[in-house]
């Protein structure tokens, strides 16, 4: 049976929906398809020839039975599952359990819940950490501990790992840590790989050439979604199915392709803004996913030839219907530089009727008697057509359902629209050089040995701005 597939609706991109100013004519668009099938033809080659990793992903039927594996080693031992980990170790996590599970999972009482409860630590707040300990506390040895971190270098994970360990060691001794830590990481190198071979720690690979954004559907992302009851195989065959999809040449059969090409000519004429706006809270944290994926594999300095560029479009994040009353004054009336990708639920998961009430004022009618889930589609269509209205581009994304398959479409989908986004801006989606600055003057304030010349740096730095505080 065919999976229900995602589509994409770019009518409201066009120049006959927002006007020529602001849309994009069919012709426009027919001048720019040769460039990113050639493309998206090379991007397959090199594929083939072992680049991108992330998209073998799917298909890596000995990645899923490790991790299946894991899943059952740990099944019904534990309450509670916690994930220490930051950006792509965390934001992929958050996202399916958000997307797949019920809200207020973790609320729910056991019988009902997939699995532990879930709480993915990704900040080093420490007002934040330590009431989780001091929640956790009295069912730490039902408590199981992920550590994520392909590098194992990361301050935030590196600390909390710190704290766990040694909290584990002495409530429960080296064997209770052993037994409740499981360590996702990088198989053959790295800080962490290293603990993990001198103490004795199990872990889960961290497959190779798969960057930290790229890496939601391996052992990252998978574990703590299987082990919370999510349909992980689904996850991946919806992935799987995507993969097809965005290996197309012929960009109108490609969503990725398509994706790609619209909002980079957008970029180019000067919409640099690109909002996601969810209607579905199962879909808010896959919006918080896109926004470090856009972001981070395209915001570069330099191209692929050296050359400063400085680009990269701004992903925002909104929520249908509650940005409405926040967000969409601005989004209607302010500059017109953004453009809108809504994600619209076909059918919810479940919908709340409104009772028919009598004695209340005839304006409230319109309400009575339906849905919230016809609520808020209209809330959808109404606002598209009010940002159209104003000459604002406007795609949408459709759901049929939110599923594992659906949500495994979606994340491959973004994930090579961001692949061939970075070609067309002529950069390396996989690298982030500027997020290593911040992590290299962490190290030198926190006095790692090796960061001497940082720290010098930074006193420099901060005795030439003075003070200037009010
Ligand atoms: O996408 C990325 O590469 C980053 O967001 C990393 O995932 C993040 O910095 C955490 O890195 P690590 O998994 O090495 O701790």
């Amino acid at each position: 049976m065919p999976l229900p597939a995602l589509k994409l609706d770019y009518a409201n991109v066009l120049d006959t929906a927002v006007g020529a100013t602001h849309g994009l004519s069919l012709a426009e668009l027919r001048r720019a398809e040769p460039e990113v099938q050639t493309l998206v033809a090379r991007i397959e080659r090199e594929r083939k020839a072992g680049q991108h990793r992330y998209r073998e992903l799917p298909h890596d039927a000995a990645m899923l039975k490790t991790v299946q594996a894991a899943v059952r080693r740990y099944r019904g031992k534990f309450e509670n599952l916690v994930v220490l980990g930051i950006g792509g170790s965390a934001l992929g996590n958050i996202a399916l359990q958000t997307a797949l599970n019920p809200c207020y999972y973790n609320l729910l009482p056991a019988r009902e819940r997939g699995g532990p409860r879930l709480f993915v630590m990704d900040n080093v707040d420490p007002t934040q950490f330590g009431n989780l300990l001091d929640l956790l506390g009295p069912a730490l040895r039902k408590t199981l501990f992920n550590v994520i971190s392909k590098s194992g270098e990361t301050a935030e994970t590196a600390a909390q790992f710190l704290i766990v360990r040694d909290l584990l060691q002495r409530k429960l001794g080296r064997a209770g840590l052993r037994a409740n830590l499981l360590v996702t990481t990088d198989p053959e190198g790295g800080t962490m790989r290293g603990i993990v071979d001198a103490e004795g720690y199990a872990a889960l690979p961290v497959p190779p050439g798969v960057g930290g954004r790229f890496s939601v559907l391996s052992a990252v992302g998978l574990f703590s979604a299987g082990l919370c009851g999510i349909k992980i195989d689904r996850l991946l065959a919806g992935a799987a199915e995507m993969g097809r999809r965005v290996g197309k040449t012929a960009v109108r059969q490609n969503p990725a392709a398509l994706l790609a090409l619209l909002l980079h000519t957008f970029y180019v004429r000067g919409k640099r803004l690109h909002v996601m706006m969810p209607y579905g809270y199962a879909l808010k944290d896959l919006a918080d996913w896109y926004r470090q994926l856009w972001a981070e594999s395209l915001g570069k300095r330099c191209d692929l030839d050296g050359q400063v560029v400085g680009v990269g479009p701004t992903p925002i994040k909104a929520l249908g219907a509650t940005d409405q009353h926040s967000q969409v004054q601005l989004y209607r009336e302010g500059p017109n530089d953004k453009v809108f990708i809504f994600l619209e639920v076909e059918r919810y998961a479940r919908d709340v009727k409104i009772p028919r009430a009598a004695g209340l004022p005839a304006d409230l009618d319109y309400l009575q008697g339906r849905t919230l889930g016809t609520l808020l589609s209209a809330e959808k269509r109404a606002t598209e057509y009010a940002l159209v209205a104003s000459e604002r581009p406007c795609l949408t994304i459709r759901f049929p359902v939110v599923s594992a398959e659906t949500v495994g479409q979606f994340i491959l989908l973004w994930e090579a629209a961001t692949t061939i986004a970075g070609g067309l801006l002529h950069i390396n989606p996989y690298d982030q050089p500027a997020v290593q600055m911040g992590k290299e003057f962490t190290f030198a304030l926190m006095g790692k040995q090796g960061y001497e010349r940082q720290a010098r740096e930074y006193a420099k730095a901060a005795k030439r701005g003075g003070k200037h505080i009010v």
